[in-house]
Formats: structure tokens, sequence, C-alpha cells
């Protein structure tokens, strides 16, 4: 889909259009001084500033956002008395595990049933709203609203979806119900809609990162270094799927026993390597093998290999979660577990600040400036929940980049609501456009 307007700046000069496009490129990503790869699949979104500029769209507009801890399904009521005001309802959904490895159509079913259900609750049931889908798993984007998923990642393995568009398949449920009709509009990814819902706050917002269930980043790339585009000026958003880093061998060097066995008894062996070393997912699985080696080792828990471990916070916390394990652990005991953790969650910090520095430095070399002030959109329970994890990641960031000033935004529901806002801009320029 392309899309032609004109943006309105603040002082109302009337610039020519800007258009929305979406391409697929091969990236690079090195990891100083680790190693160098390349990502399989990326998409990039054209022209970040439509969505950032004046903010004349209003009206309702519905968001769903997959691909986390949790589905969600949003309403963004969007108003202009004089001055914007956006006011959002949502609701969290389950995904039960059945369904999370079920067949594609359960899985759509399921999503148009919460859909419905939320709509209902609200009275908007009988009215045909634009939604914008987050579906954060590795796509092919062809249109604004066309993505073909290229592989499930994060525990989702559902048949006949892979290689399919995620956008005609909800659609498809949709219609199977014929009790409430939905334009879907837009479908972006999770980093995207972070970095867009954050750049609404700052203008300097050039980065969306996610560490979460999964973790993966966005970024504002010159136009002129991406060679499968046209054209050389401006700027593309850039999803660059890092969590499929590694797959091709470049991390082989760090990646410890423990890794690998998660890996192994994973839905997708091979698949998301980097991913599976620093994610929410894994974090714990990982506590888990570290402490049943040394248990069997001898080292804790006078040998005895417990079956399960969650990640605990609080010396107190250990305790009690190593009692409800059946363990009777000493001090010592609770100790080397709070240290273990320490050093997974250090470690995934660690690592997630690398890709982060590679990408600051390359956003530093493109303006070649000394000094790079940025801001780093940021969402994911890890990066949310975890006592230590944002600070450790902050720290090693300004070590690995000193010359780079980055501000790091939290965005509150950014995946989410940067669906609903790509929805409200491309909806507004699609009206234009038939004017
Ligand atoms: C996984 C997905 C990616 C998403 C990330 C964070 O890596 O492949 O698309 O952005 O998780 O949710």
């Amino acid at each position: 889909m392309e899309l032609e307007s004109t943006l309105v700046f603040d002082r109302a000069v009337k610039l020519p259009c800007r258009r929305v496009k979406f391409i697929y490129i091969n990236f690079s990503l090195r990891i100083n001084p680790v190693s160098e790869g390349s990502c399989t699949v990326v998409w990039a979104v054209d022209h970040y500033d439509v969505f950032l500029c004046p903010h004349t769209e209003k009206g309702d507009f519905l968001a769903l956002d997959l691909g986390g801890t949790n589905f969600r399904v949003l309403l963004v009521k969007v108003s202009d008395n004089g001055r914007q005001k956006v006011e959002m309802e949502n609701q969290i959904y389950a995904i039960p595990e059945h369904l999370m490895r079920g067949s594609g159509t359960q899985l759509f079913d399921h999503i148009a049933e919460c859909l419905a259900n939320f709509m209902e609750k609200l009275g908007i049931k009988d009215r045909k709203l634009p939604l914008g889908f987050t579906f954060s798993f590795p796509c092919r984007q062809t249109k604004l609203d066309e993505s073909l998923l290229v592989s499930w990642t994060k525990g989702f393995k559902c048949s006949s979806v892979e290689g399919h568009d995620v956008v005609a398949l909800l659609r498809k449920a949709i219609r199977k119900r014929g009790d409430f009709d939905i334009d879907i509009v837009a479908v972006i990814n999770d980093t995207v809609g972070t970095m867009m819902t954050c750049g609404y706050d700052d203008h300097n917002c050039e980065v969306g990162l996610i560490v979460g269930t999964g973790t993966n980043a966005c970024y504002m790339e010159e136009m002129r270094h991406l060679e499968t585009v046209e054209g050389d000026e401006g700027r593309m958003c850039v999803n660059m799927e890092w969590g499929a880093f590694g797959d091709n061998g470049e991390l082989e060097d760090l990646r410890t026993e423990f890794e690998r066995e998660i890996d192994c008894g994973s839905l997708n062996p091979g698949k998301q390597l980097f991913e599976k070393m620093i994610s929410g997912m894994y974090m714990g699985e990982l506590v888990q093998l570290i402490l049943v080696k040394m248990a069997k080792e001898g080292y804790v828990f006078q040998g005895r290999v417990m079956s399960a471990l969650a990640h605990p916070r609080t010396l107190q916390d250990l305790l009690r979660v190593l009692r409800e394990l059946g363990l009777d652990p000493s001090p010592e005991d609770c100790a080397a577990t709070q240290r273990v953790c320490q050093v997974v969650s250090t470690c995934a910090a660690h690592l997630c600040a690398a890709t982060l520095a590679s990408v600051l430095r390359q956003i530093r070399d493109n303006k070649a400036t000394d000094r790079l002030r940025t801001t780093v959109g940021v969402d994911g329970s890890v990066y949310k929940n975890h006592p230590q994890f944002a600070q450790r990641m902050h720290r090693m960031v300004h070590r690995l980049v000193p010359d780079c000033d980055v501000r790091f935004l939290y965005s509150e529901d950014g995946s989410g609501m940067g669906a609903a806002m790509v929805t409200a801009v491309a909806y507004r320029l699609d009206m234009q456009h038939a004017e």
C-alpha cells in the first residue's frame, strides 16, 4: 500500500507528500568485539516522521497485541478539543497453552472471540472501527496490512500459519463469526510500536527495544544504506529481529552448555539463539539448569536435584521458593542460588547492552557526529519487572559507548498503543487520499 499525504507542521507550513511503504532488507549485525553475523528476516517502515508530526488524528481505534506473555485488546480514543487527548481501555486475555500449539484456525478464532467479547463489553460491537494489529513474530511484510509469518518464536507453534498472511487469517476468523465487522488497517512489530509511542513524547527517539518474553530492536537507518530500497533520502525504520542473531553460527564461541540444552529442548531448535541467551522466556530455565548441575555435583542442596525453580528476588523470597520445592536450603544454598540468578540476569543485560551499543554506534556514524544524543524507547516484562536488569543494561551501554548520551524511555503500553497510532495516521492518510 502506498499512501500520499500532506504534512502540516506546527507552524502550518505545508510540505509535499510522504509515502508509507514497506520493504525487506538483509541486515548485518556487529557485536563489538564479539562477532559478526546477519539477521535473516527484516522489514522496514518508511518515514517514521509521518507518524510523529502533527497529531491531527481523532476517533476511536482498536488494537490487538499478540506476542508477549499476554494477549491484549485495546480501544484508543483520540479526541481533539483544542488539545489532543488520548484515552485508553484495555483488557488482557489469556492464550491457553493448547492454543499456542494447536491449529492456526483455533488461535485466530480465539483472538476473534476475545475481540468480540471486548467490543460487546464496551458497547461498540455494531461499529466498524479501524484496527491495528501488533503481531510480534518474524514476518515478511508486504503491505501495511499484509504480513506473512516466517516462523513462530517464543513458545508458539500453531499449524498452518507459517508462510501465511496473519491479517487474512484474522479477517477470515472474524468473517466466519459474522457478529461484528472490523477494518484491519495495519500490522506492526512490537519494537516499532514502542519506538512510535515513545517518539510521540520525545522526537529524539530513534530506537525501539523489547526485553520481555522475547528480545528484539528496531532503529532508524539512512535510506542510502539500504541497498534494496529505492531512493537515498531520508531514513527508514528497520526491524532487526536480533533474537535470531547467532542462527548462522556466529555465537558458537559464546554459548554455554546450558544455553545449548535449552535450545535442544525448545520448540524451535537452532533458531532465535541470541533470544535464548537473554529473554524472560528462558532466563528461569537457565538458572534451573545451572542449579541442577551444581546439585548433581554436590555443591548445593546436599546433592538433591530439584525439578523446577522460579526466579527469586530477595533472600526471603528465595528461601520460600526453595522450601516450596521441597528443599531445605542452608544459608549457603540460598546465597549460591542468588548468585546464579545474578550471574544469569547480568549476563543477559550485558549481551543486550552489547547489541544495543552496536546500533547506537551505527546511528552515531550515520550522523557523523562525535557525540550522539538519542532516545531508546523500551518495553518488555524483563526490562520493566526485573529489579536490576534495566540499571545493569544502562550502565553497560554507557561503558561501551561513552560518547553517546542515551535516554531510555519506558514505553507504557507501547506495543499496543503503537498499533493504534499507526492505524490512526494511516487511516487519516487513506481518507485524505480518497478525497
Ligand atoms: C521475538 C519476535 C520479534 C519480537 C520479539 C519481542 O524475537 O521474533 O518479532 O519483536 O520477540 O517481542
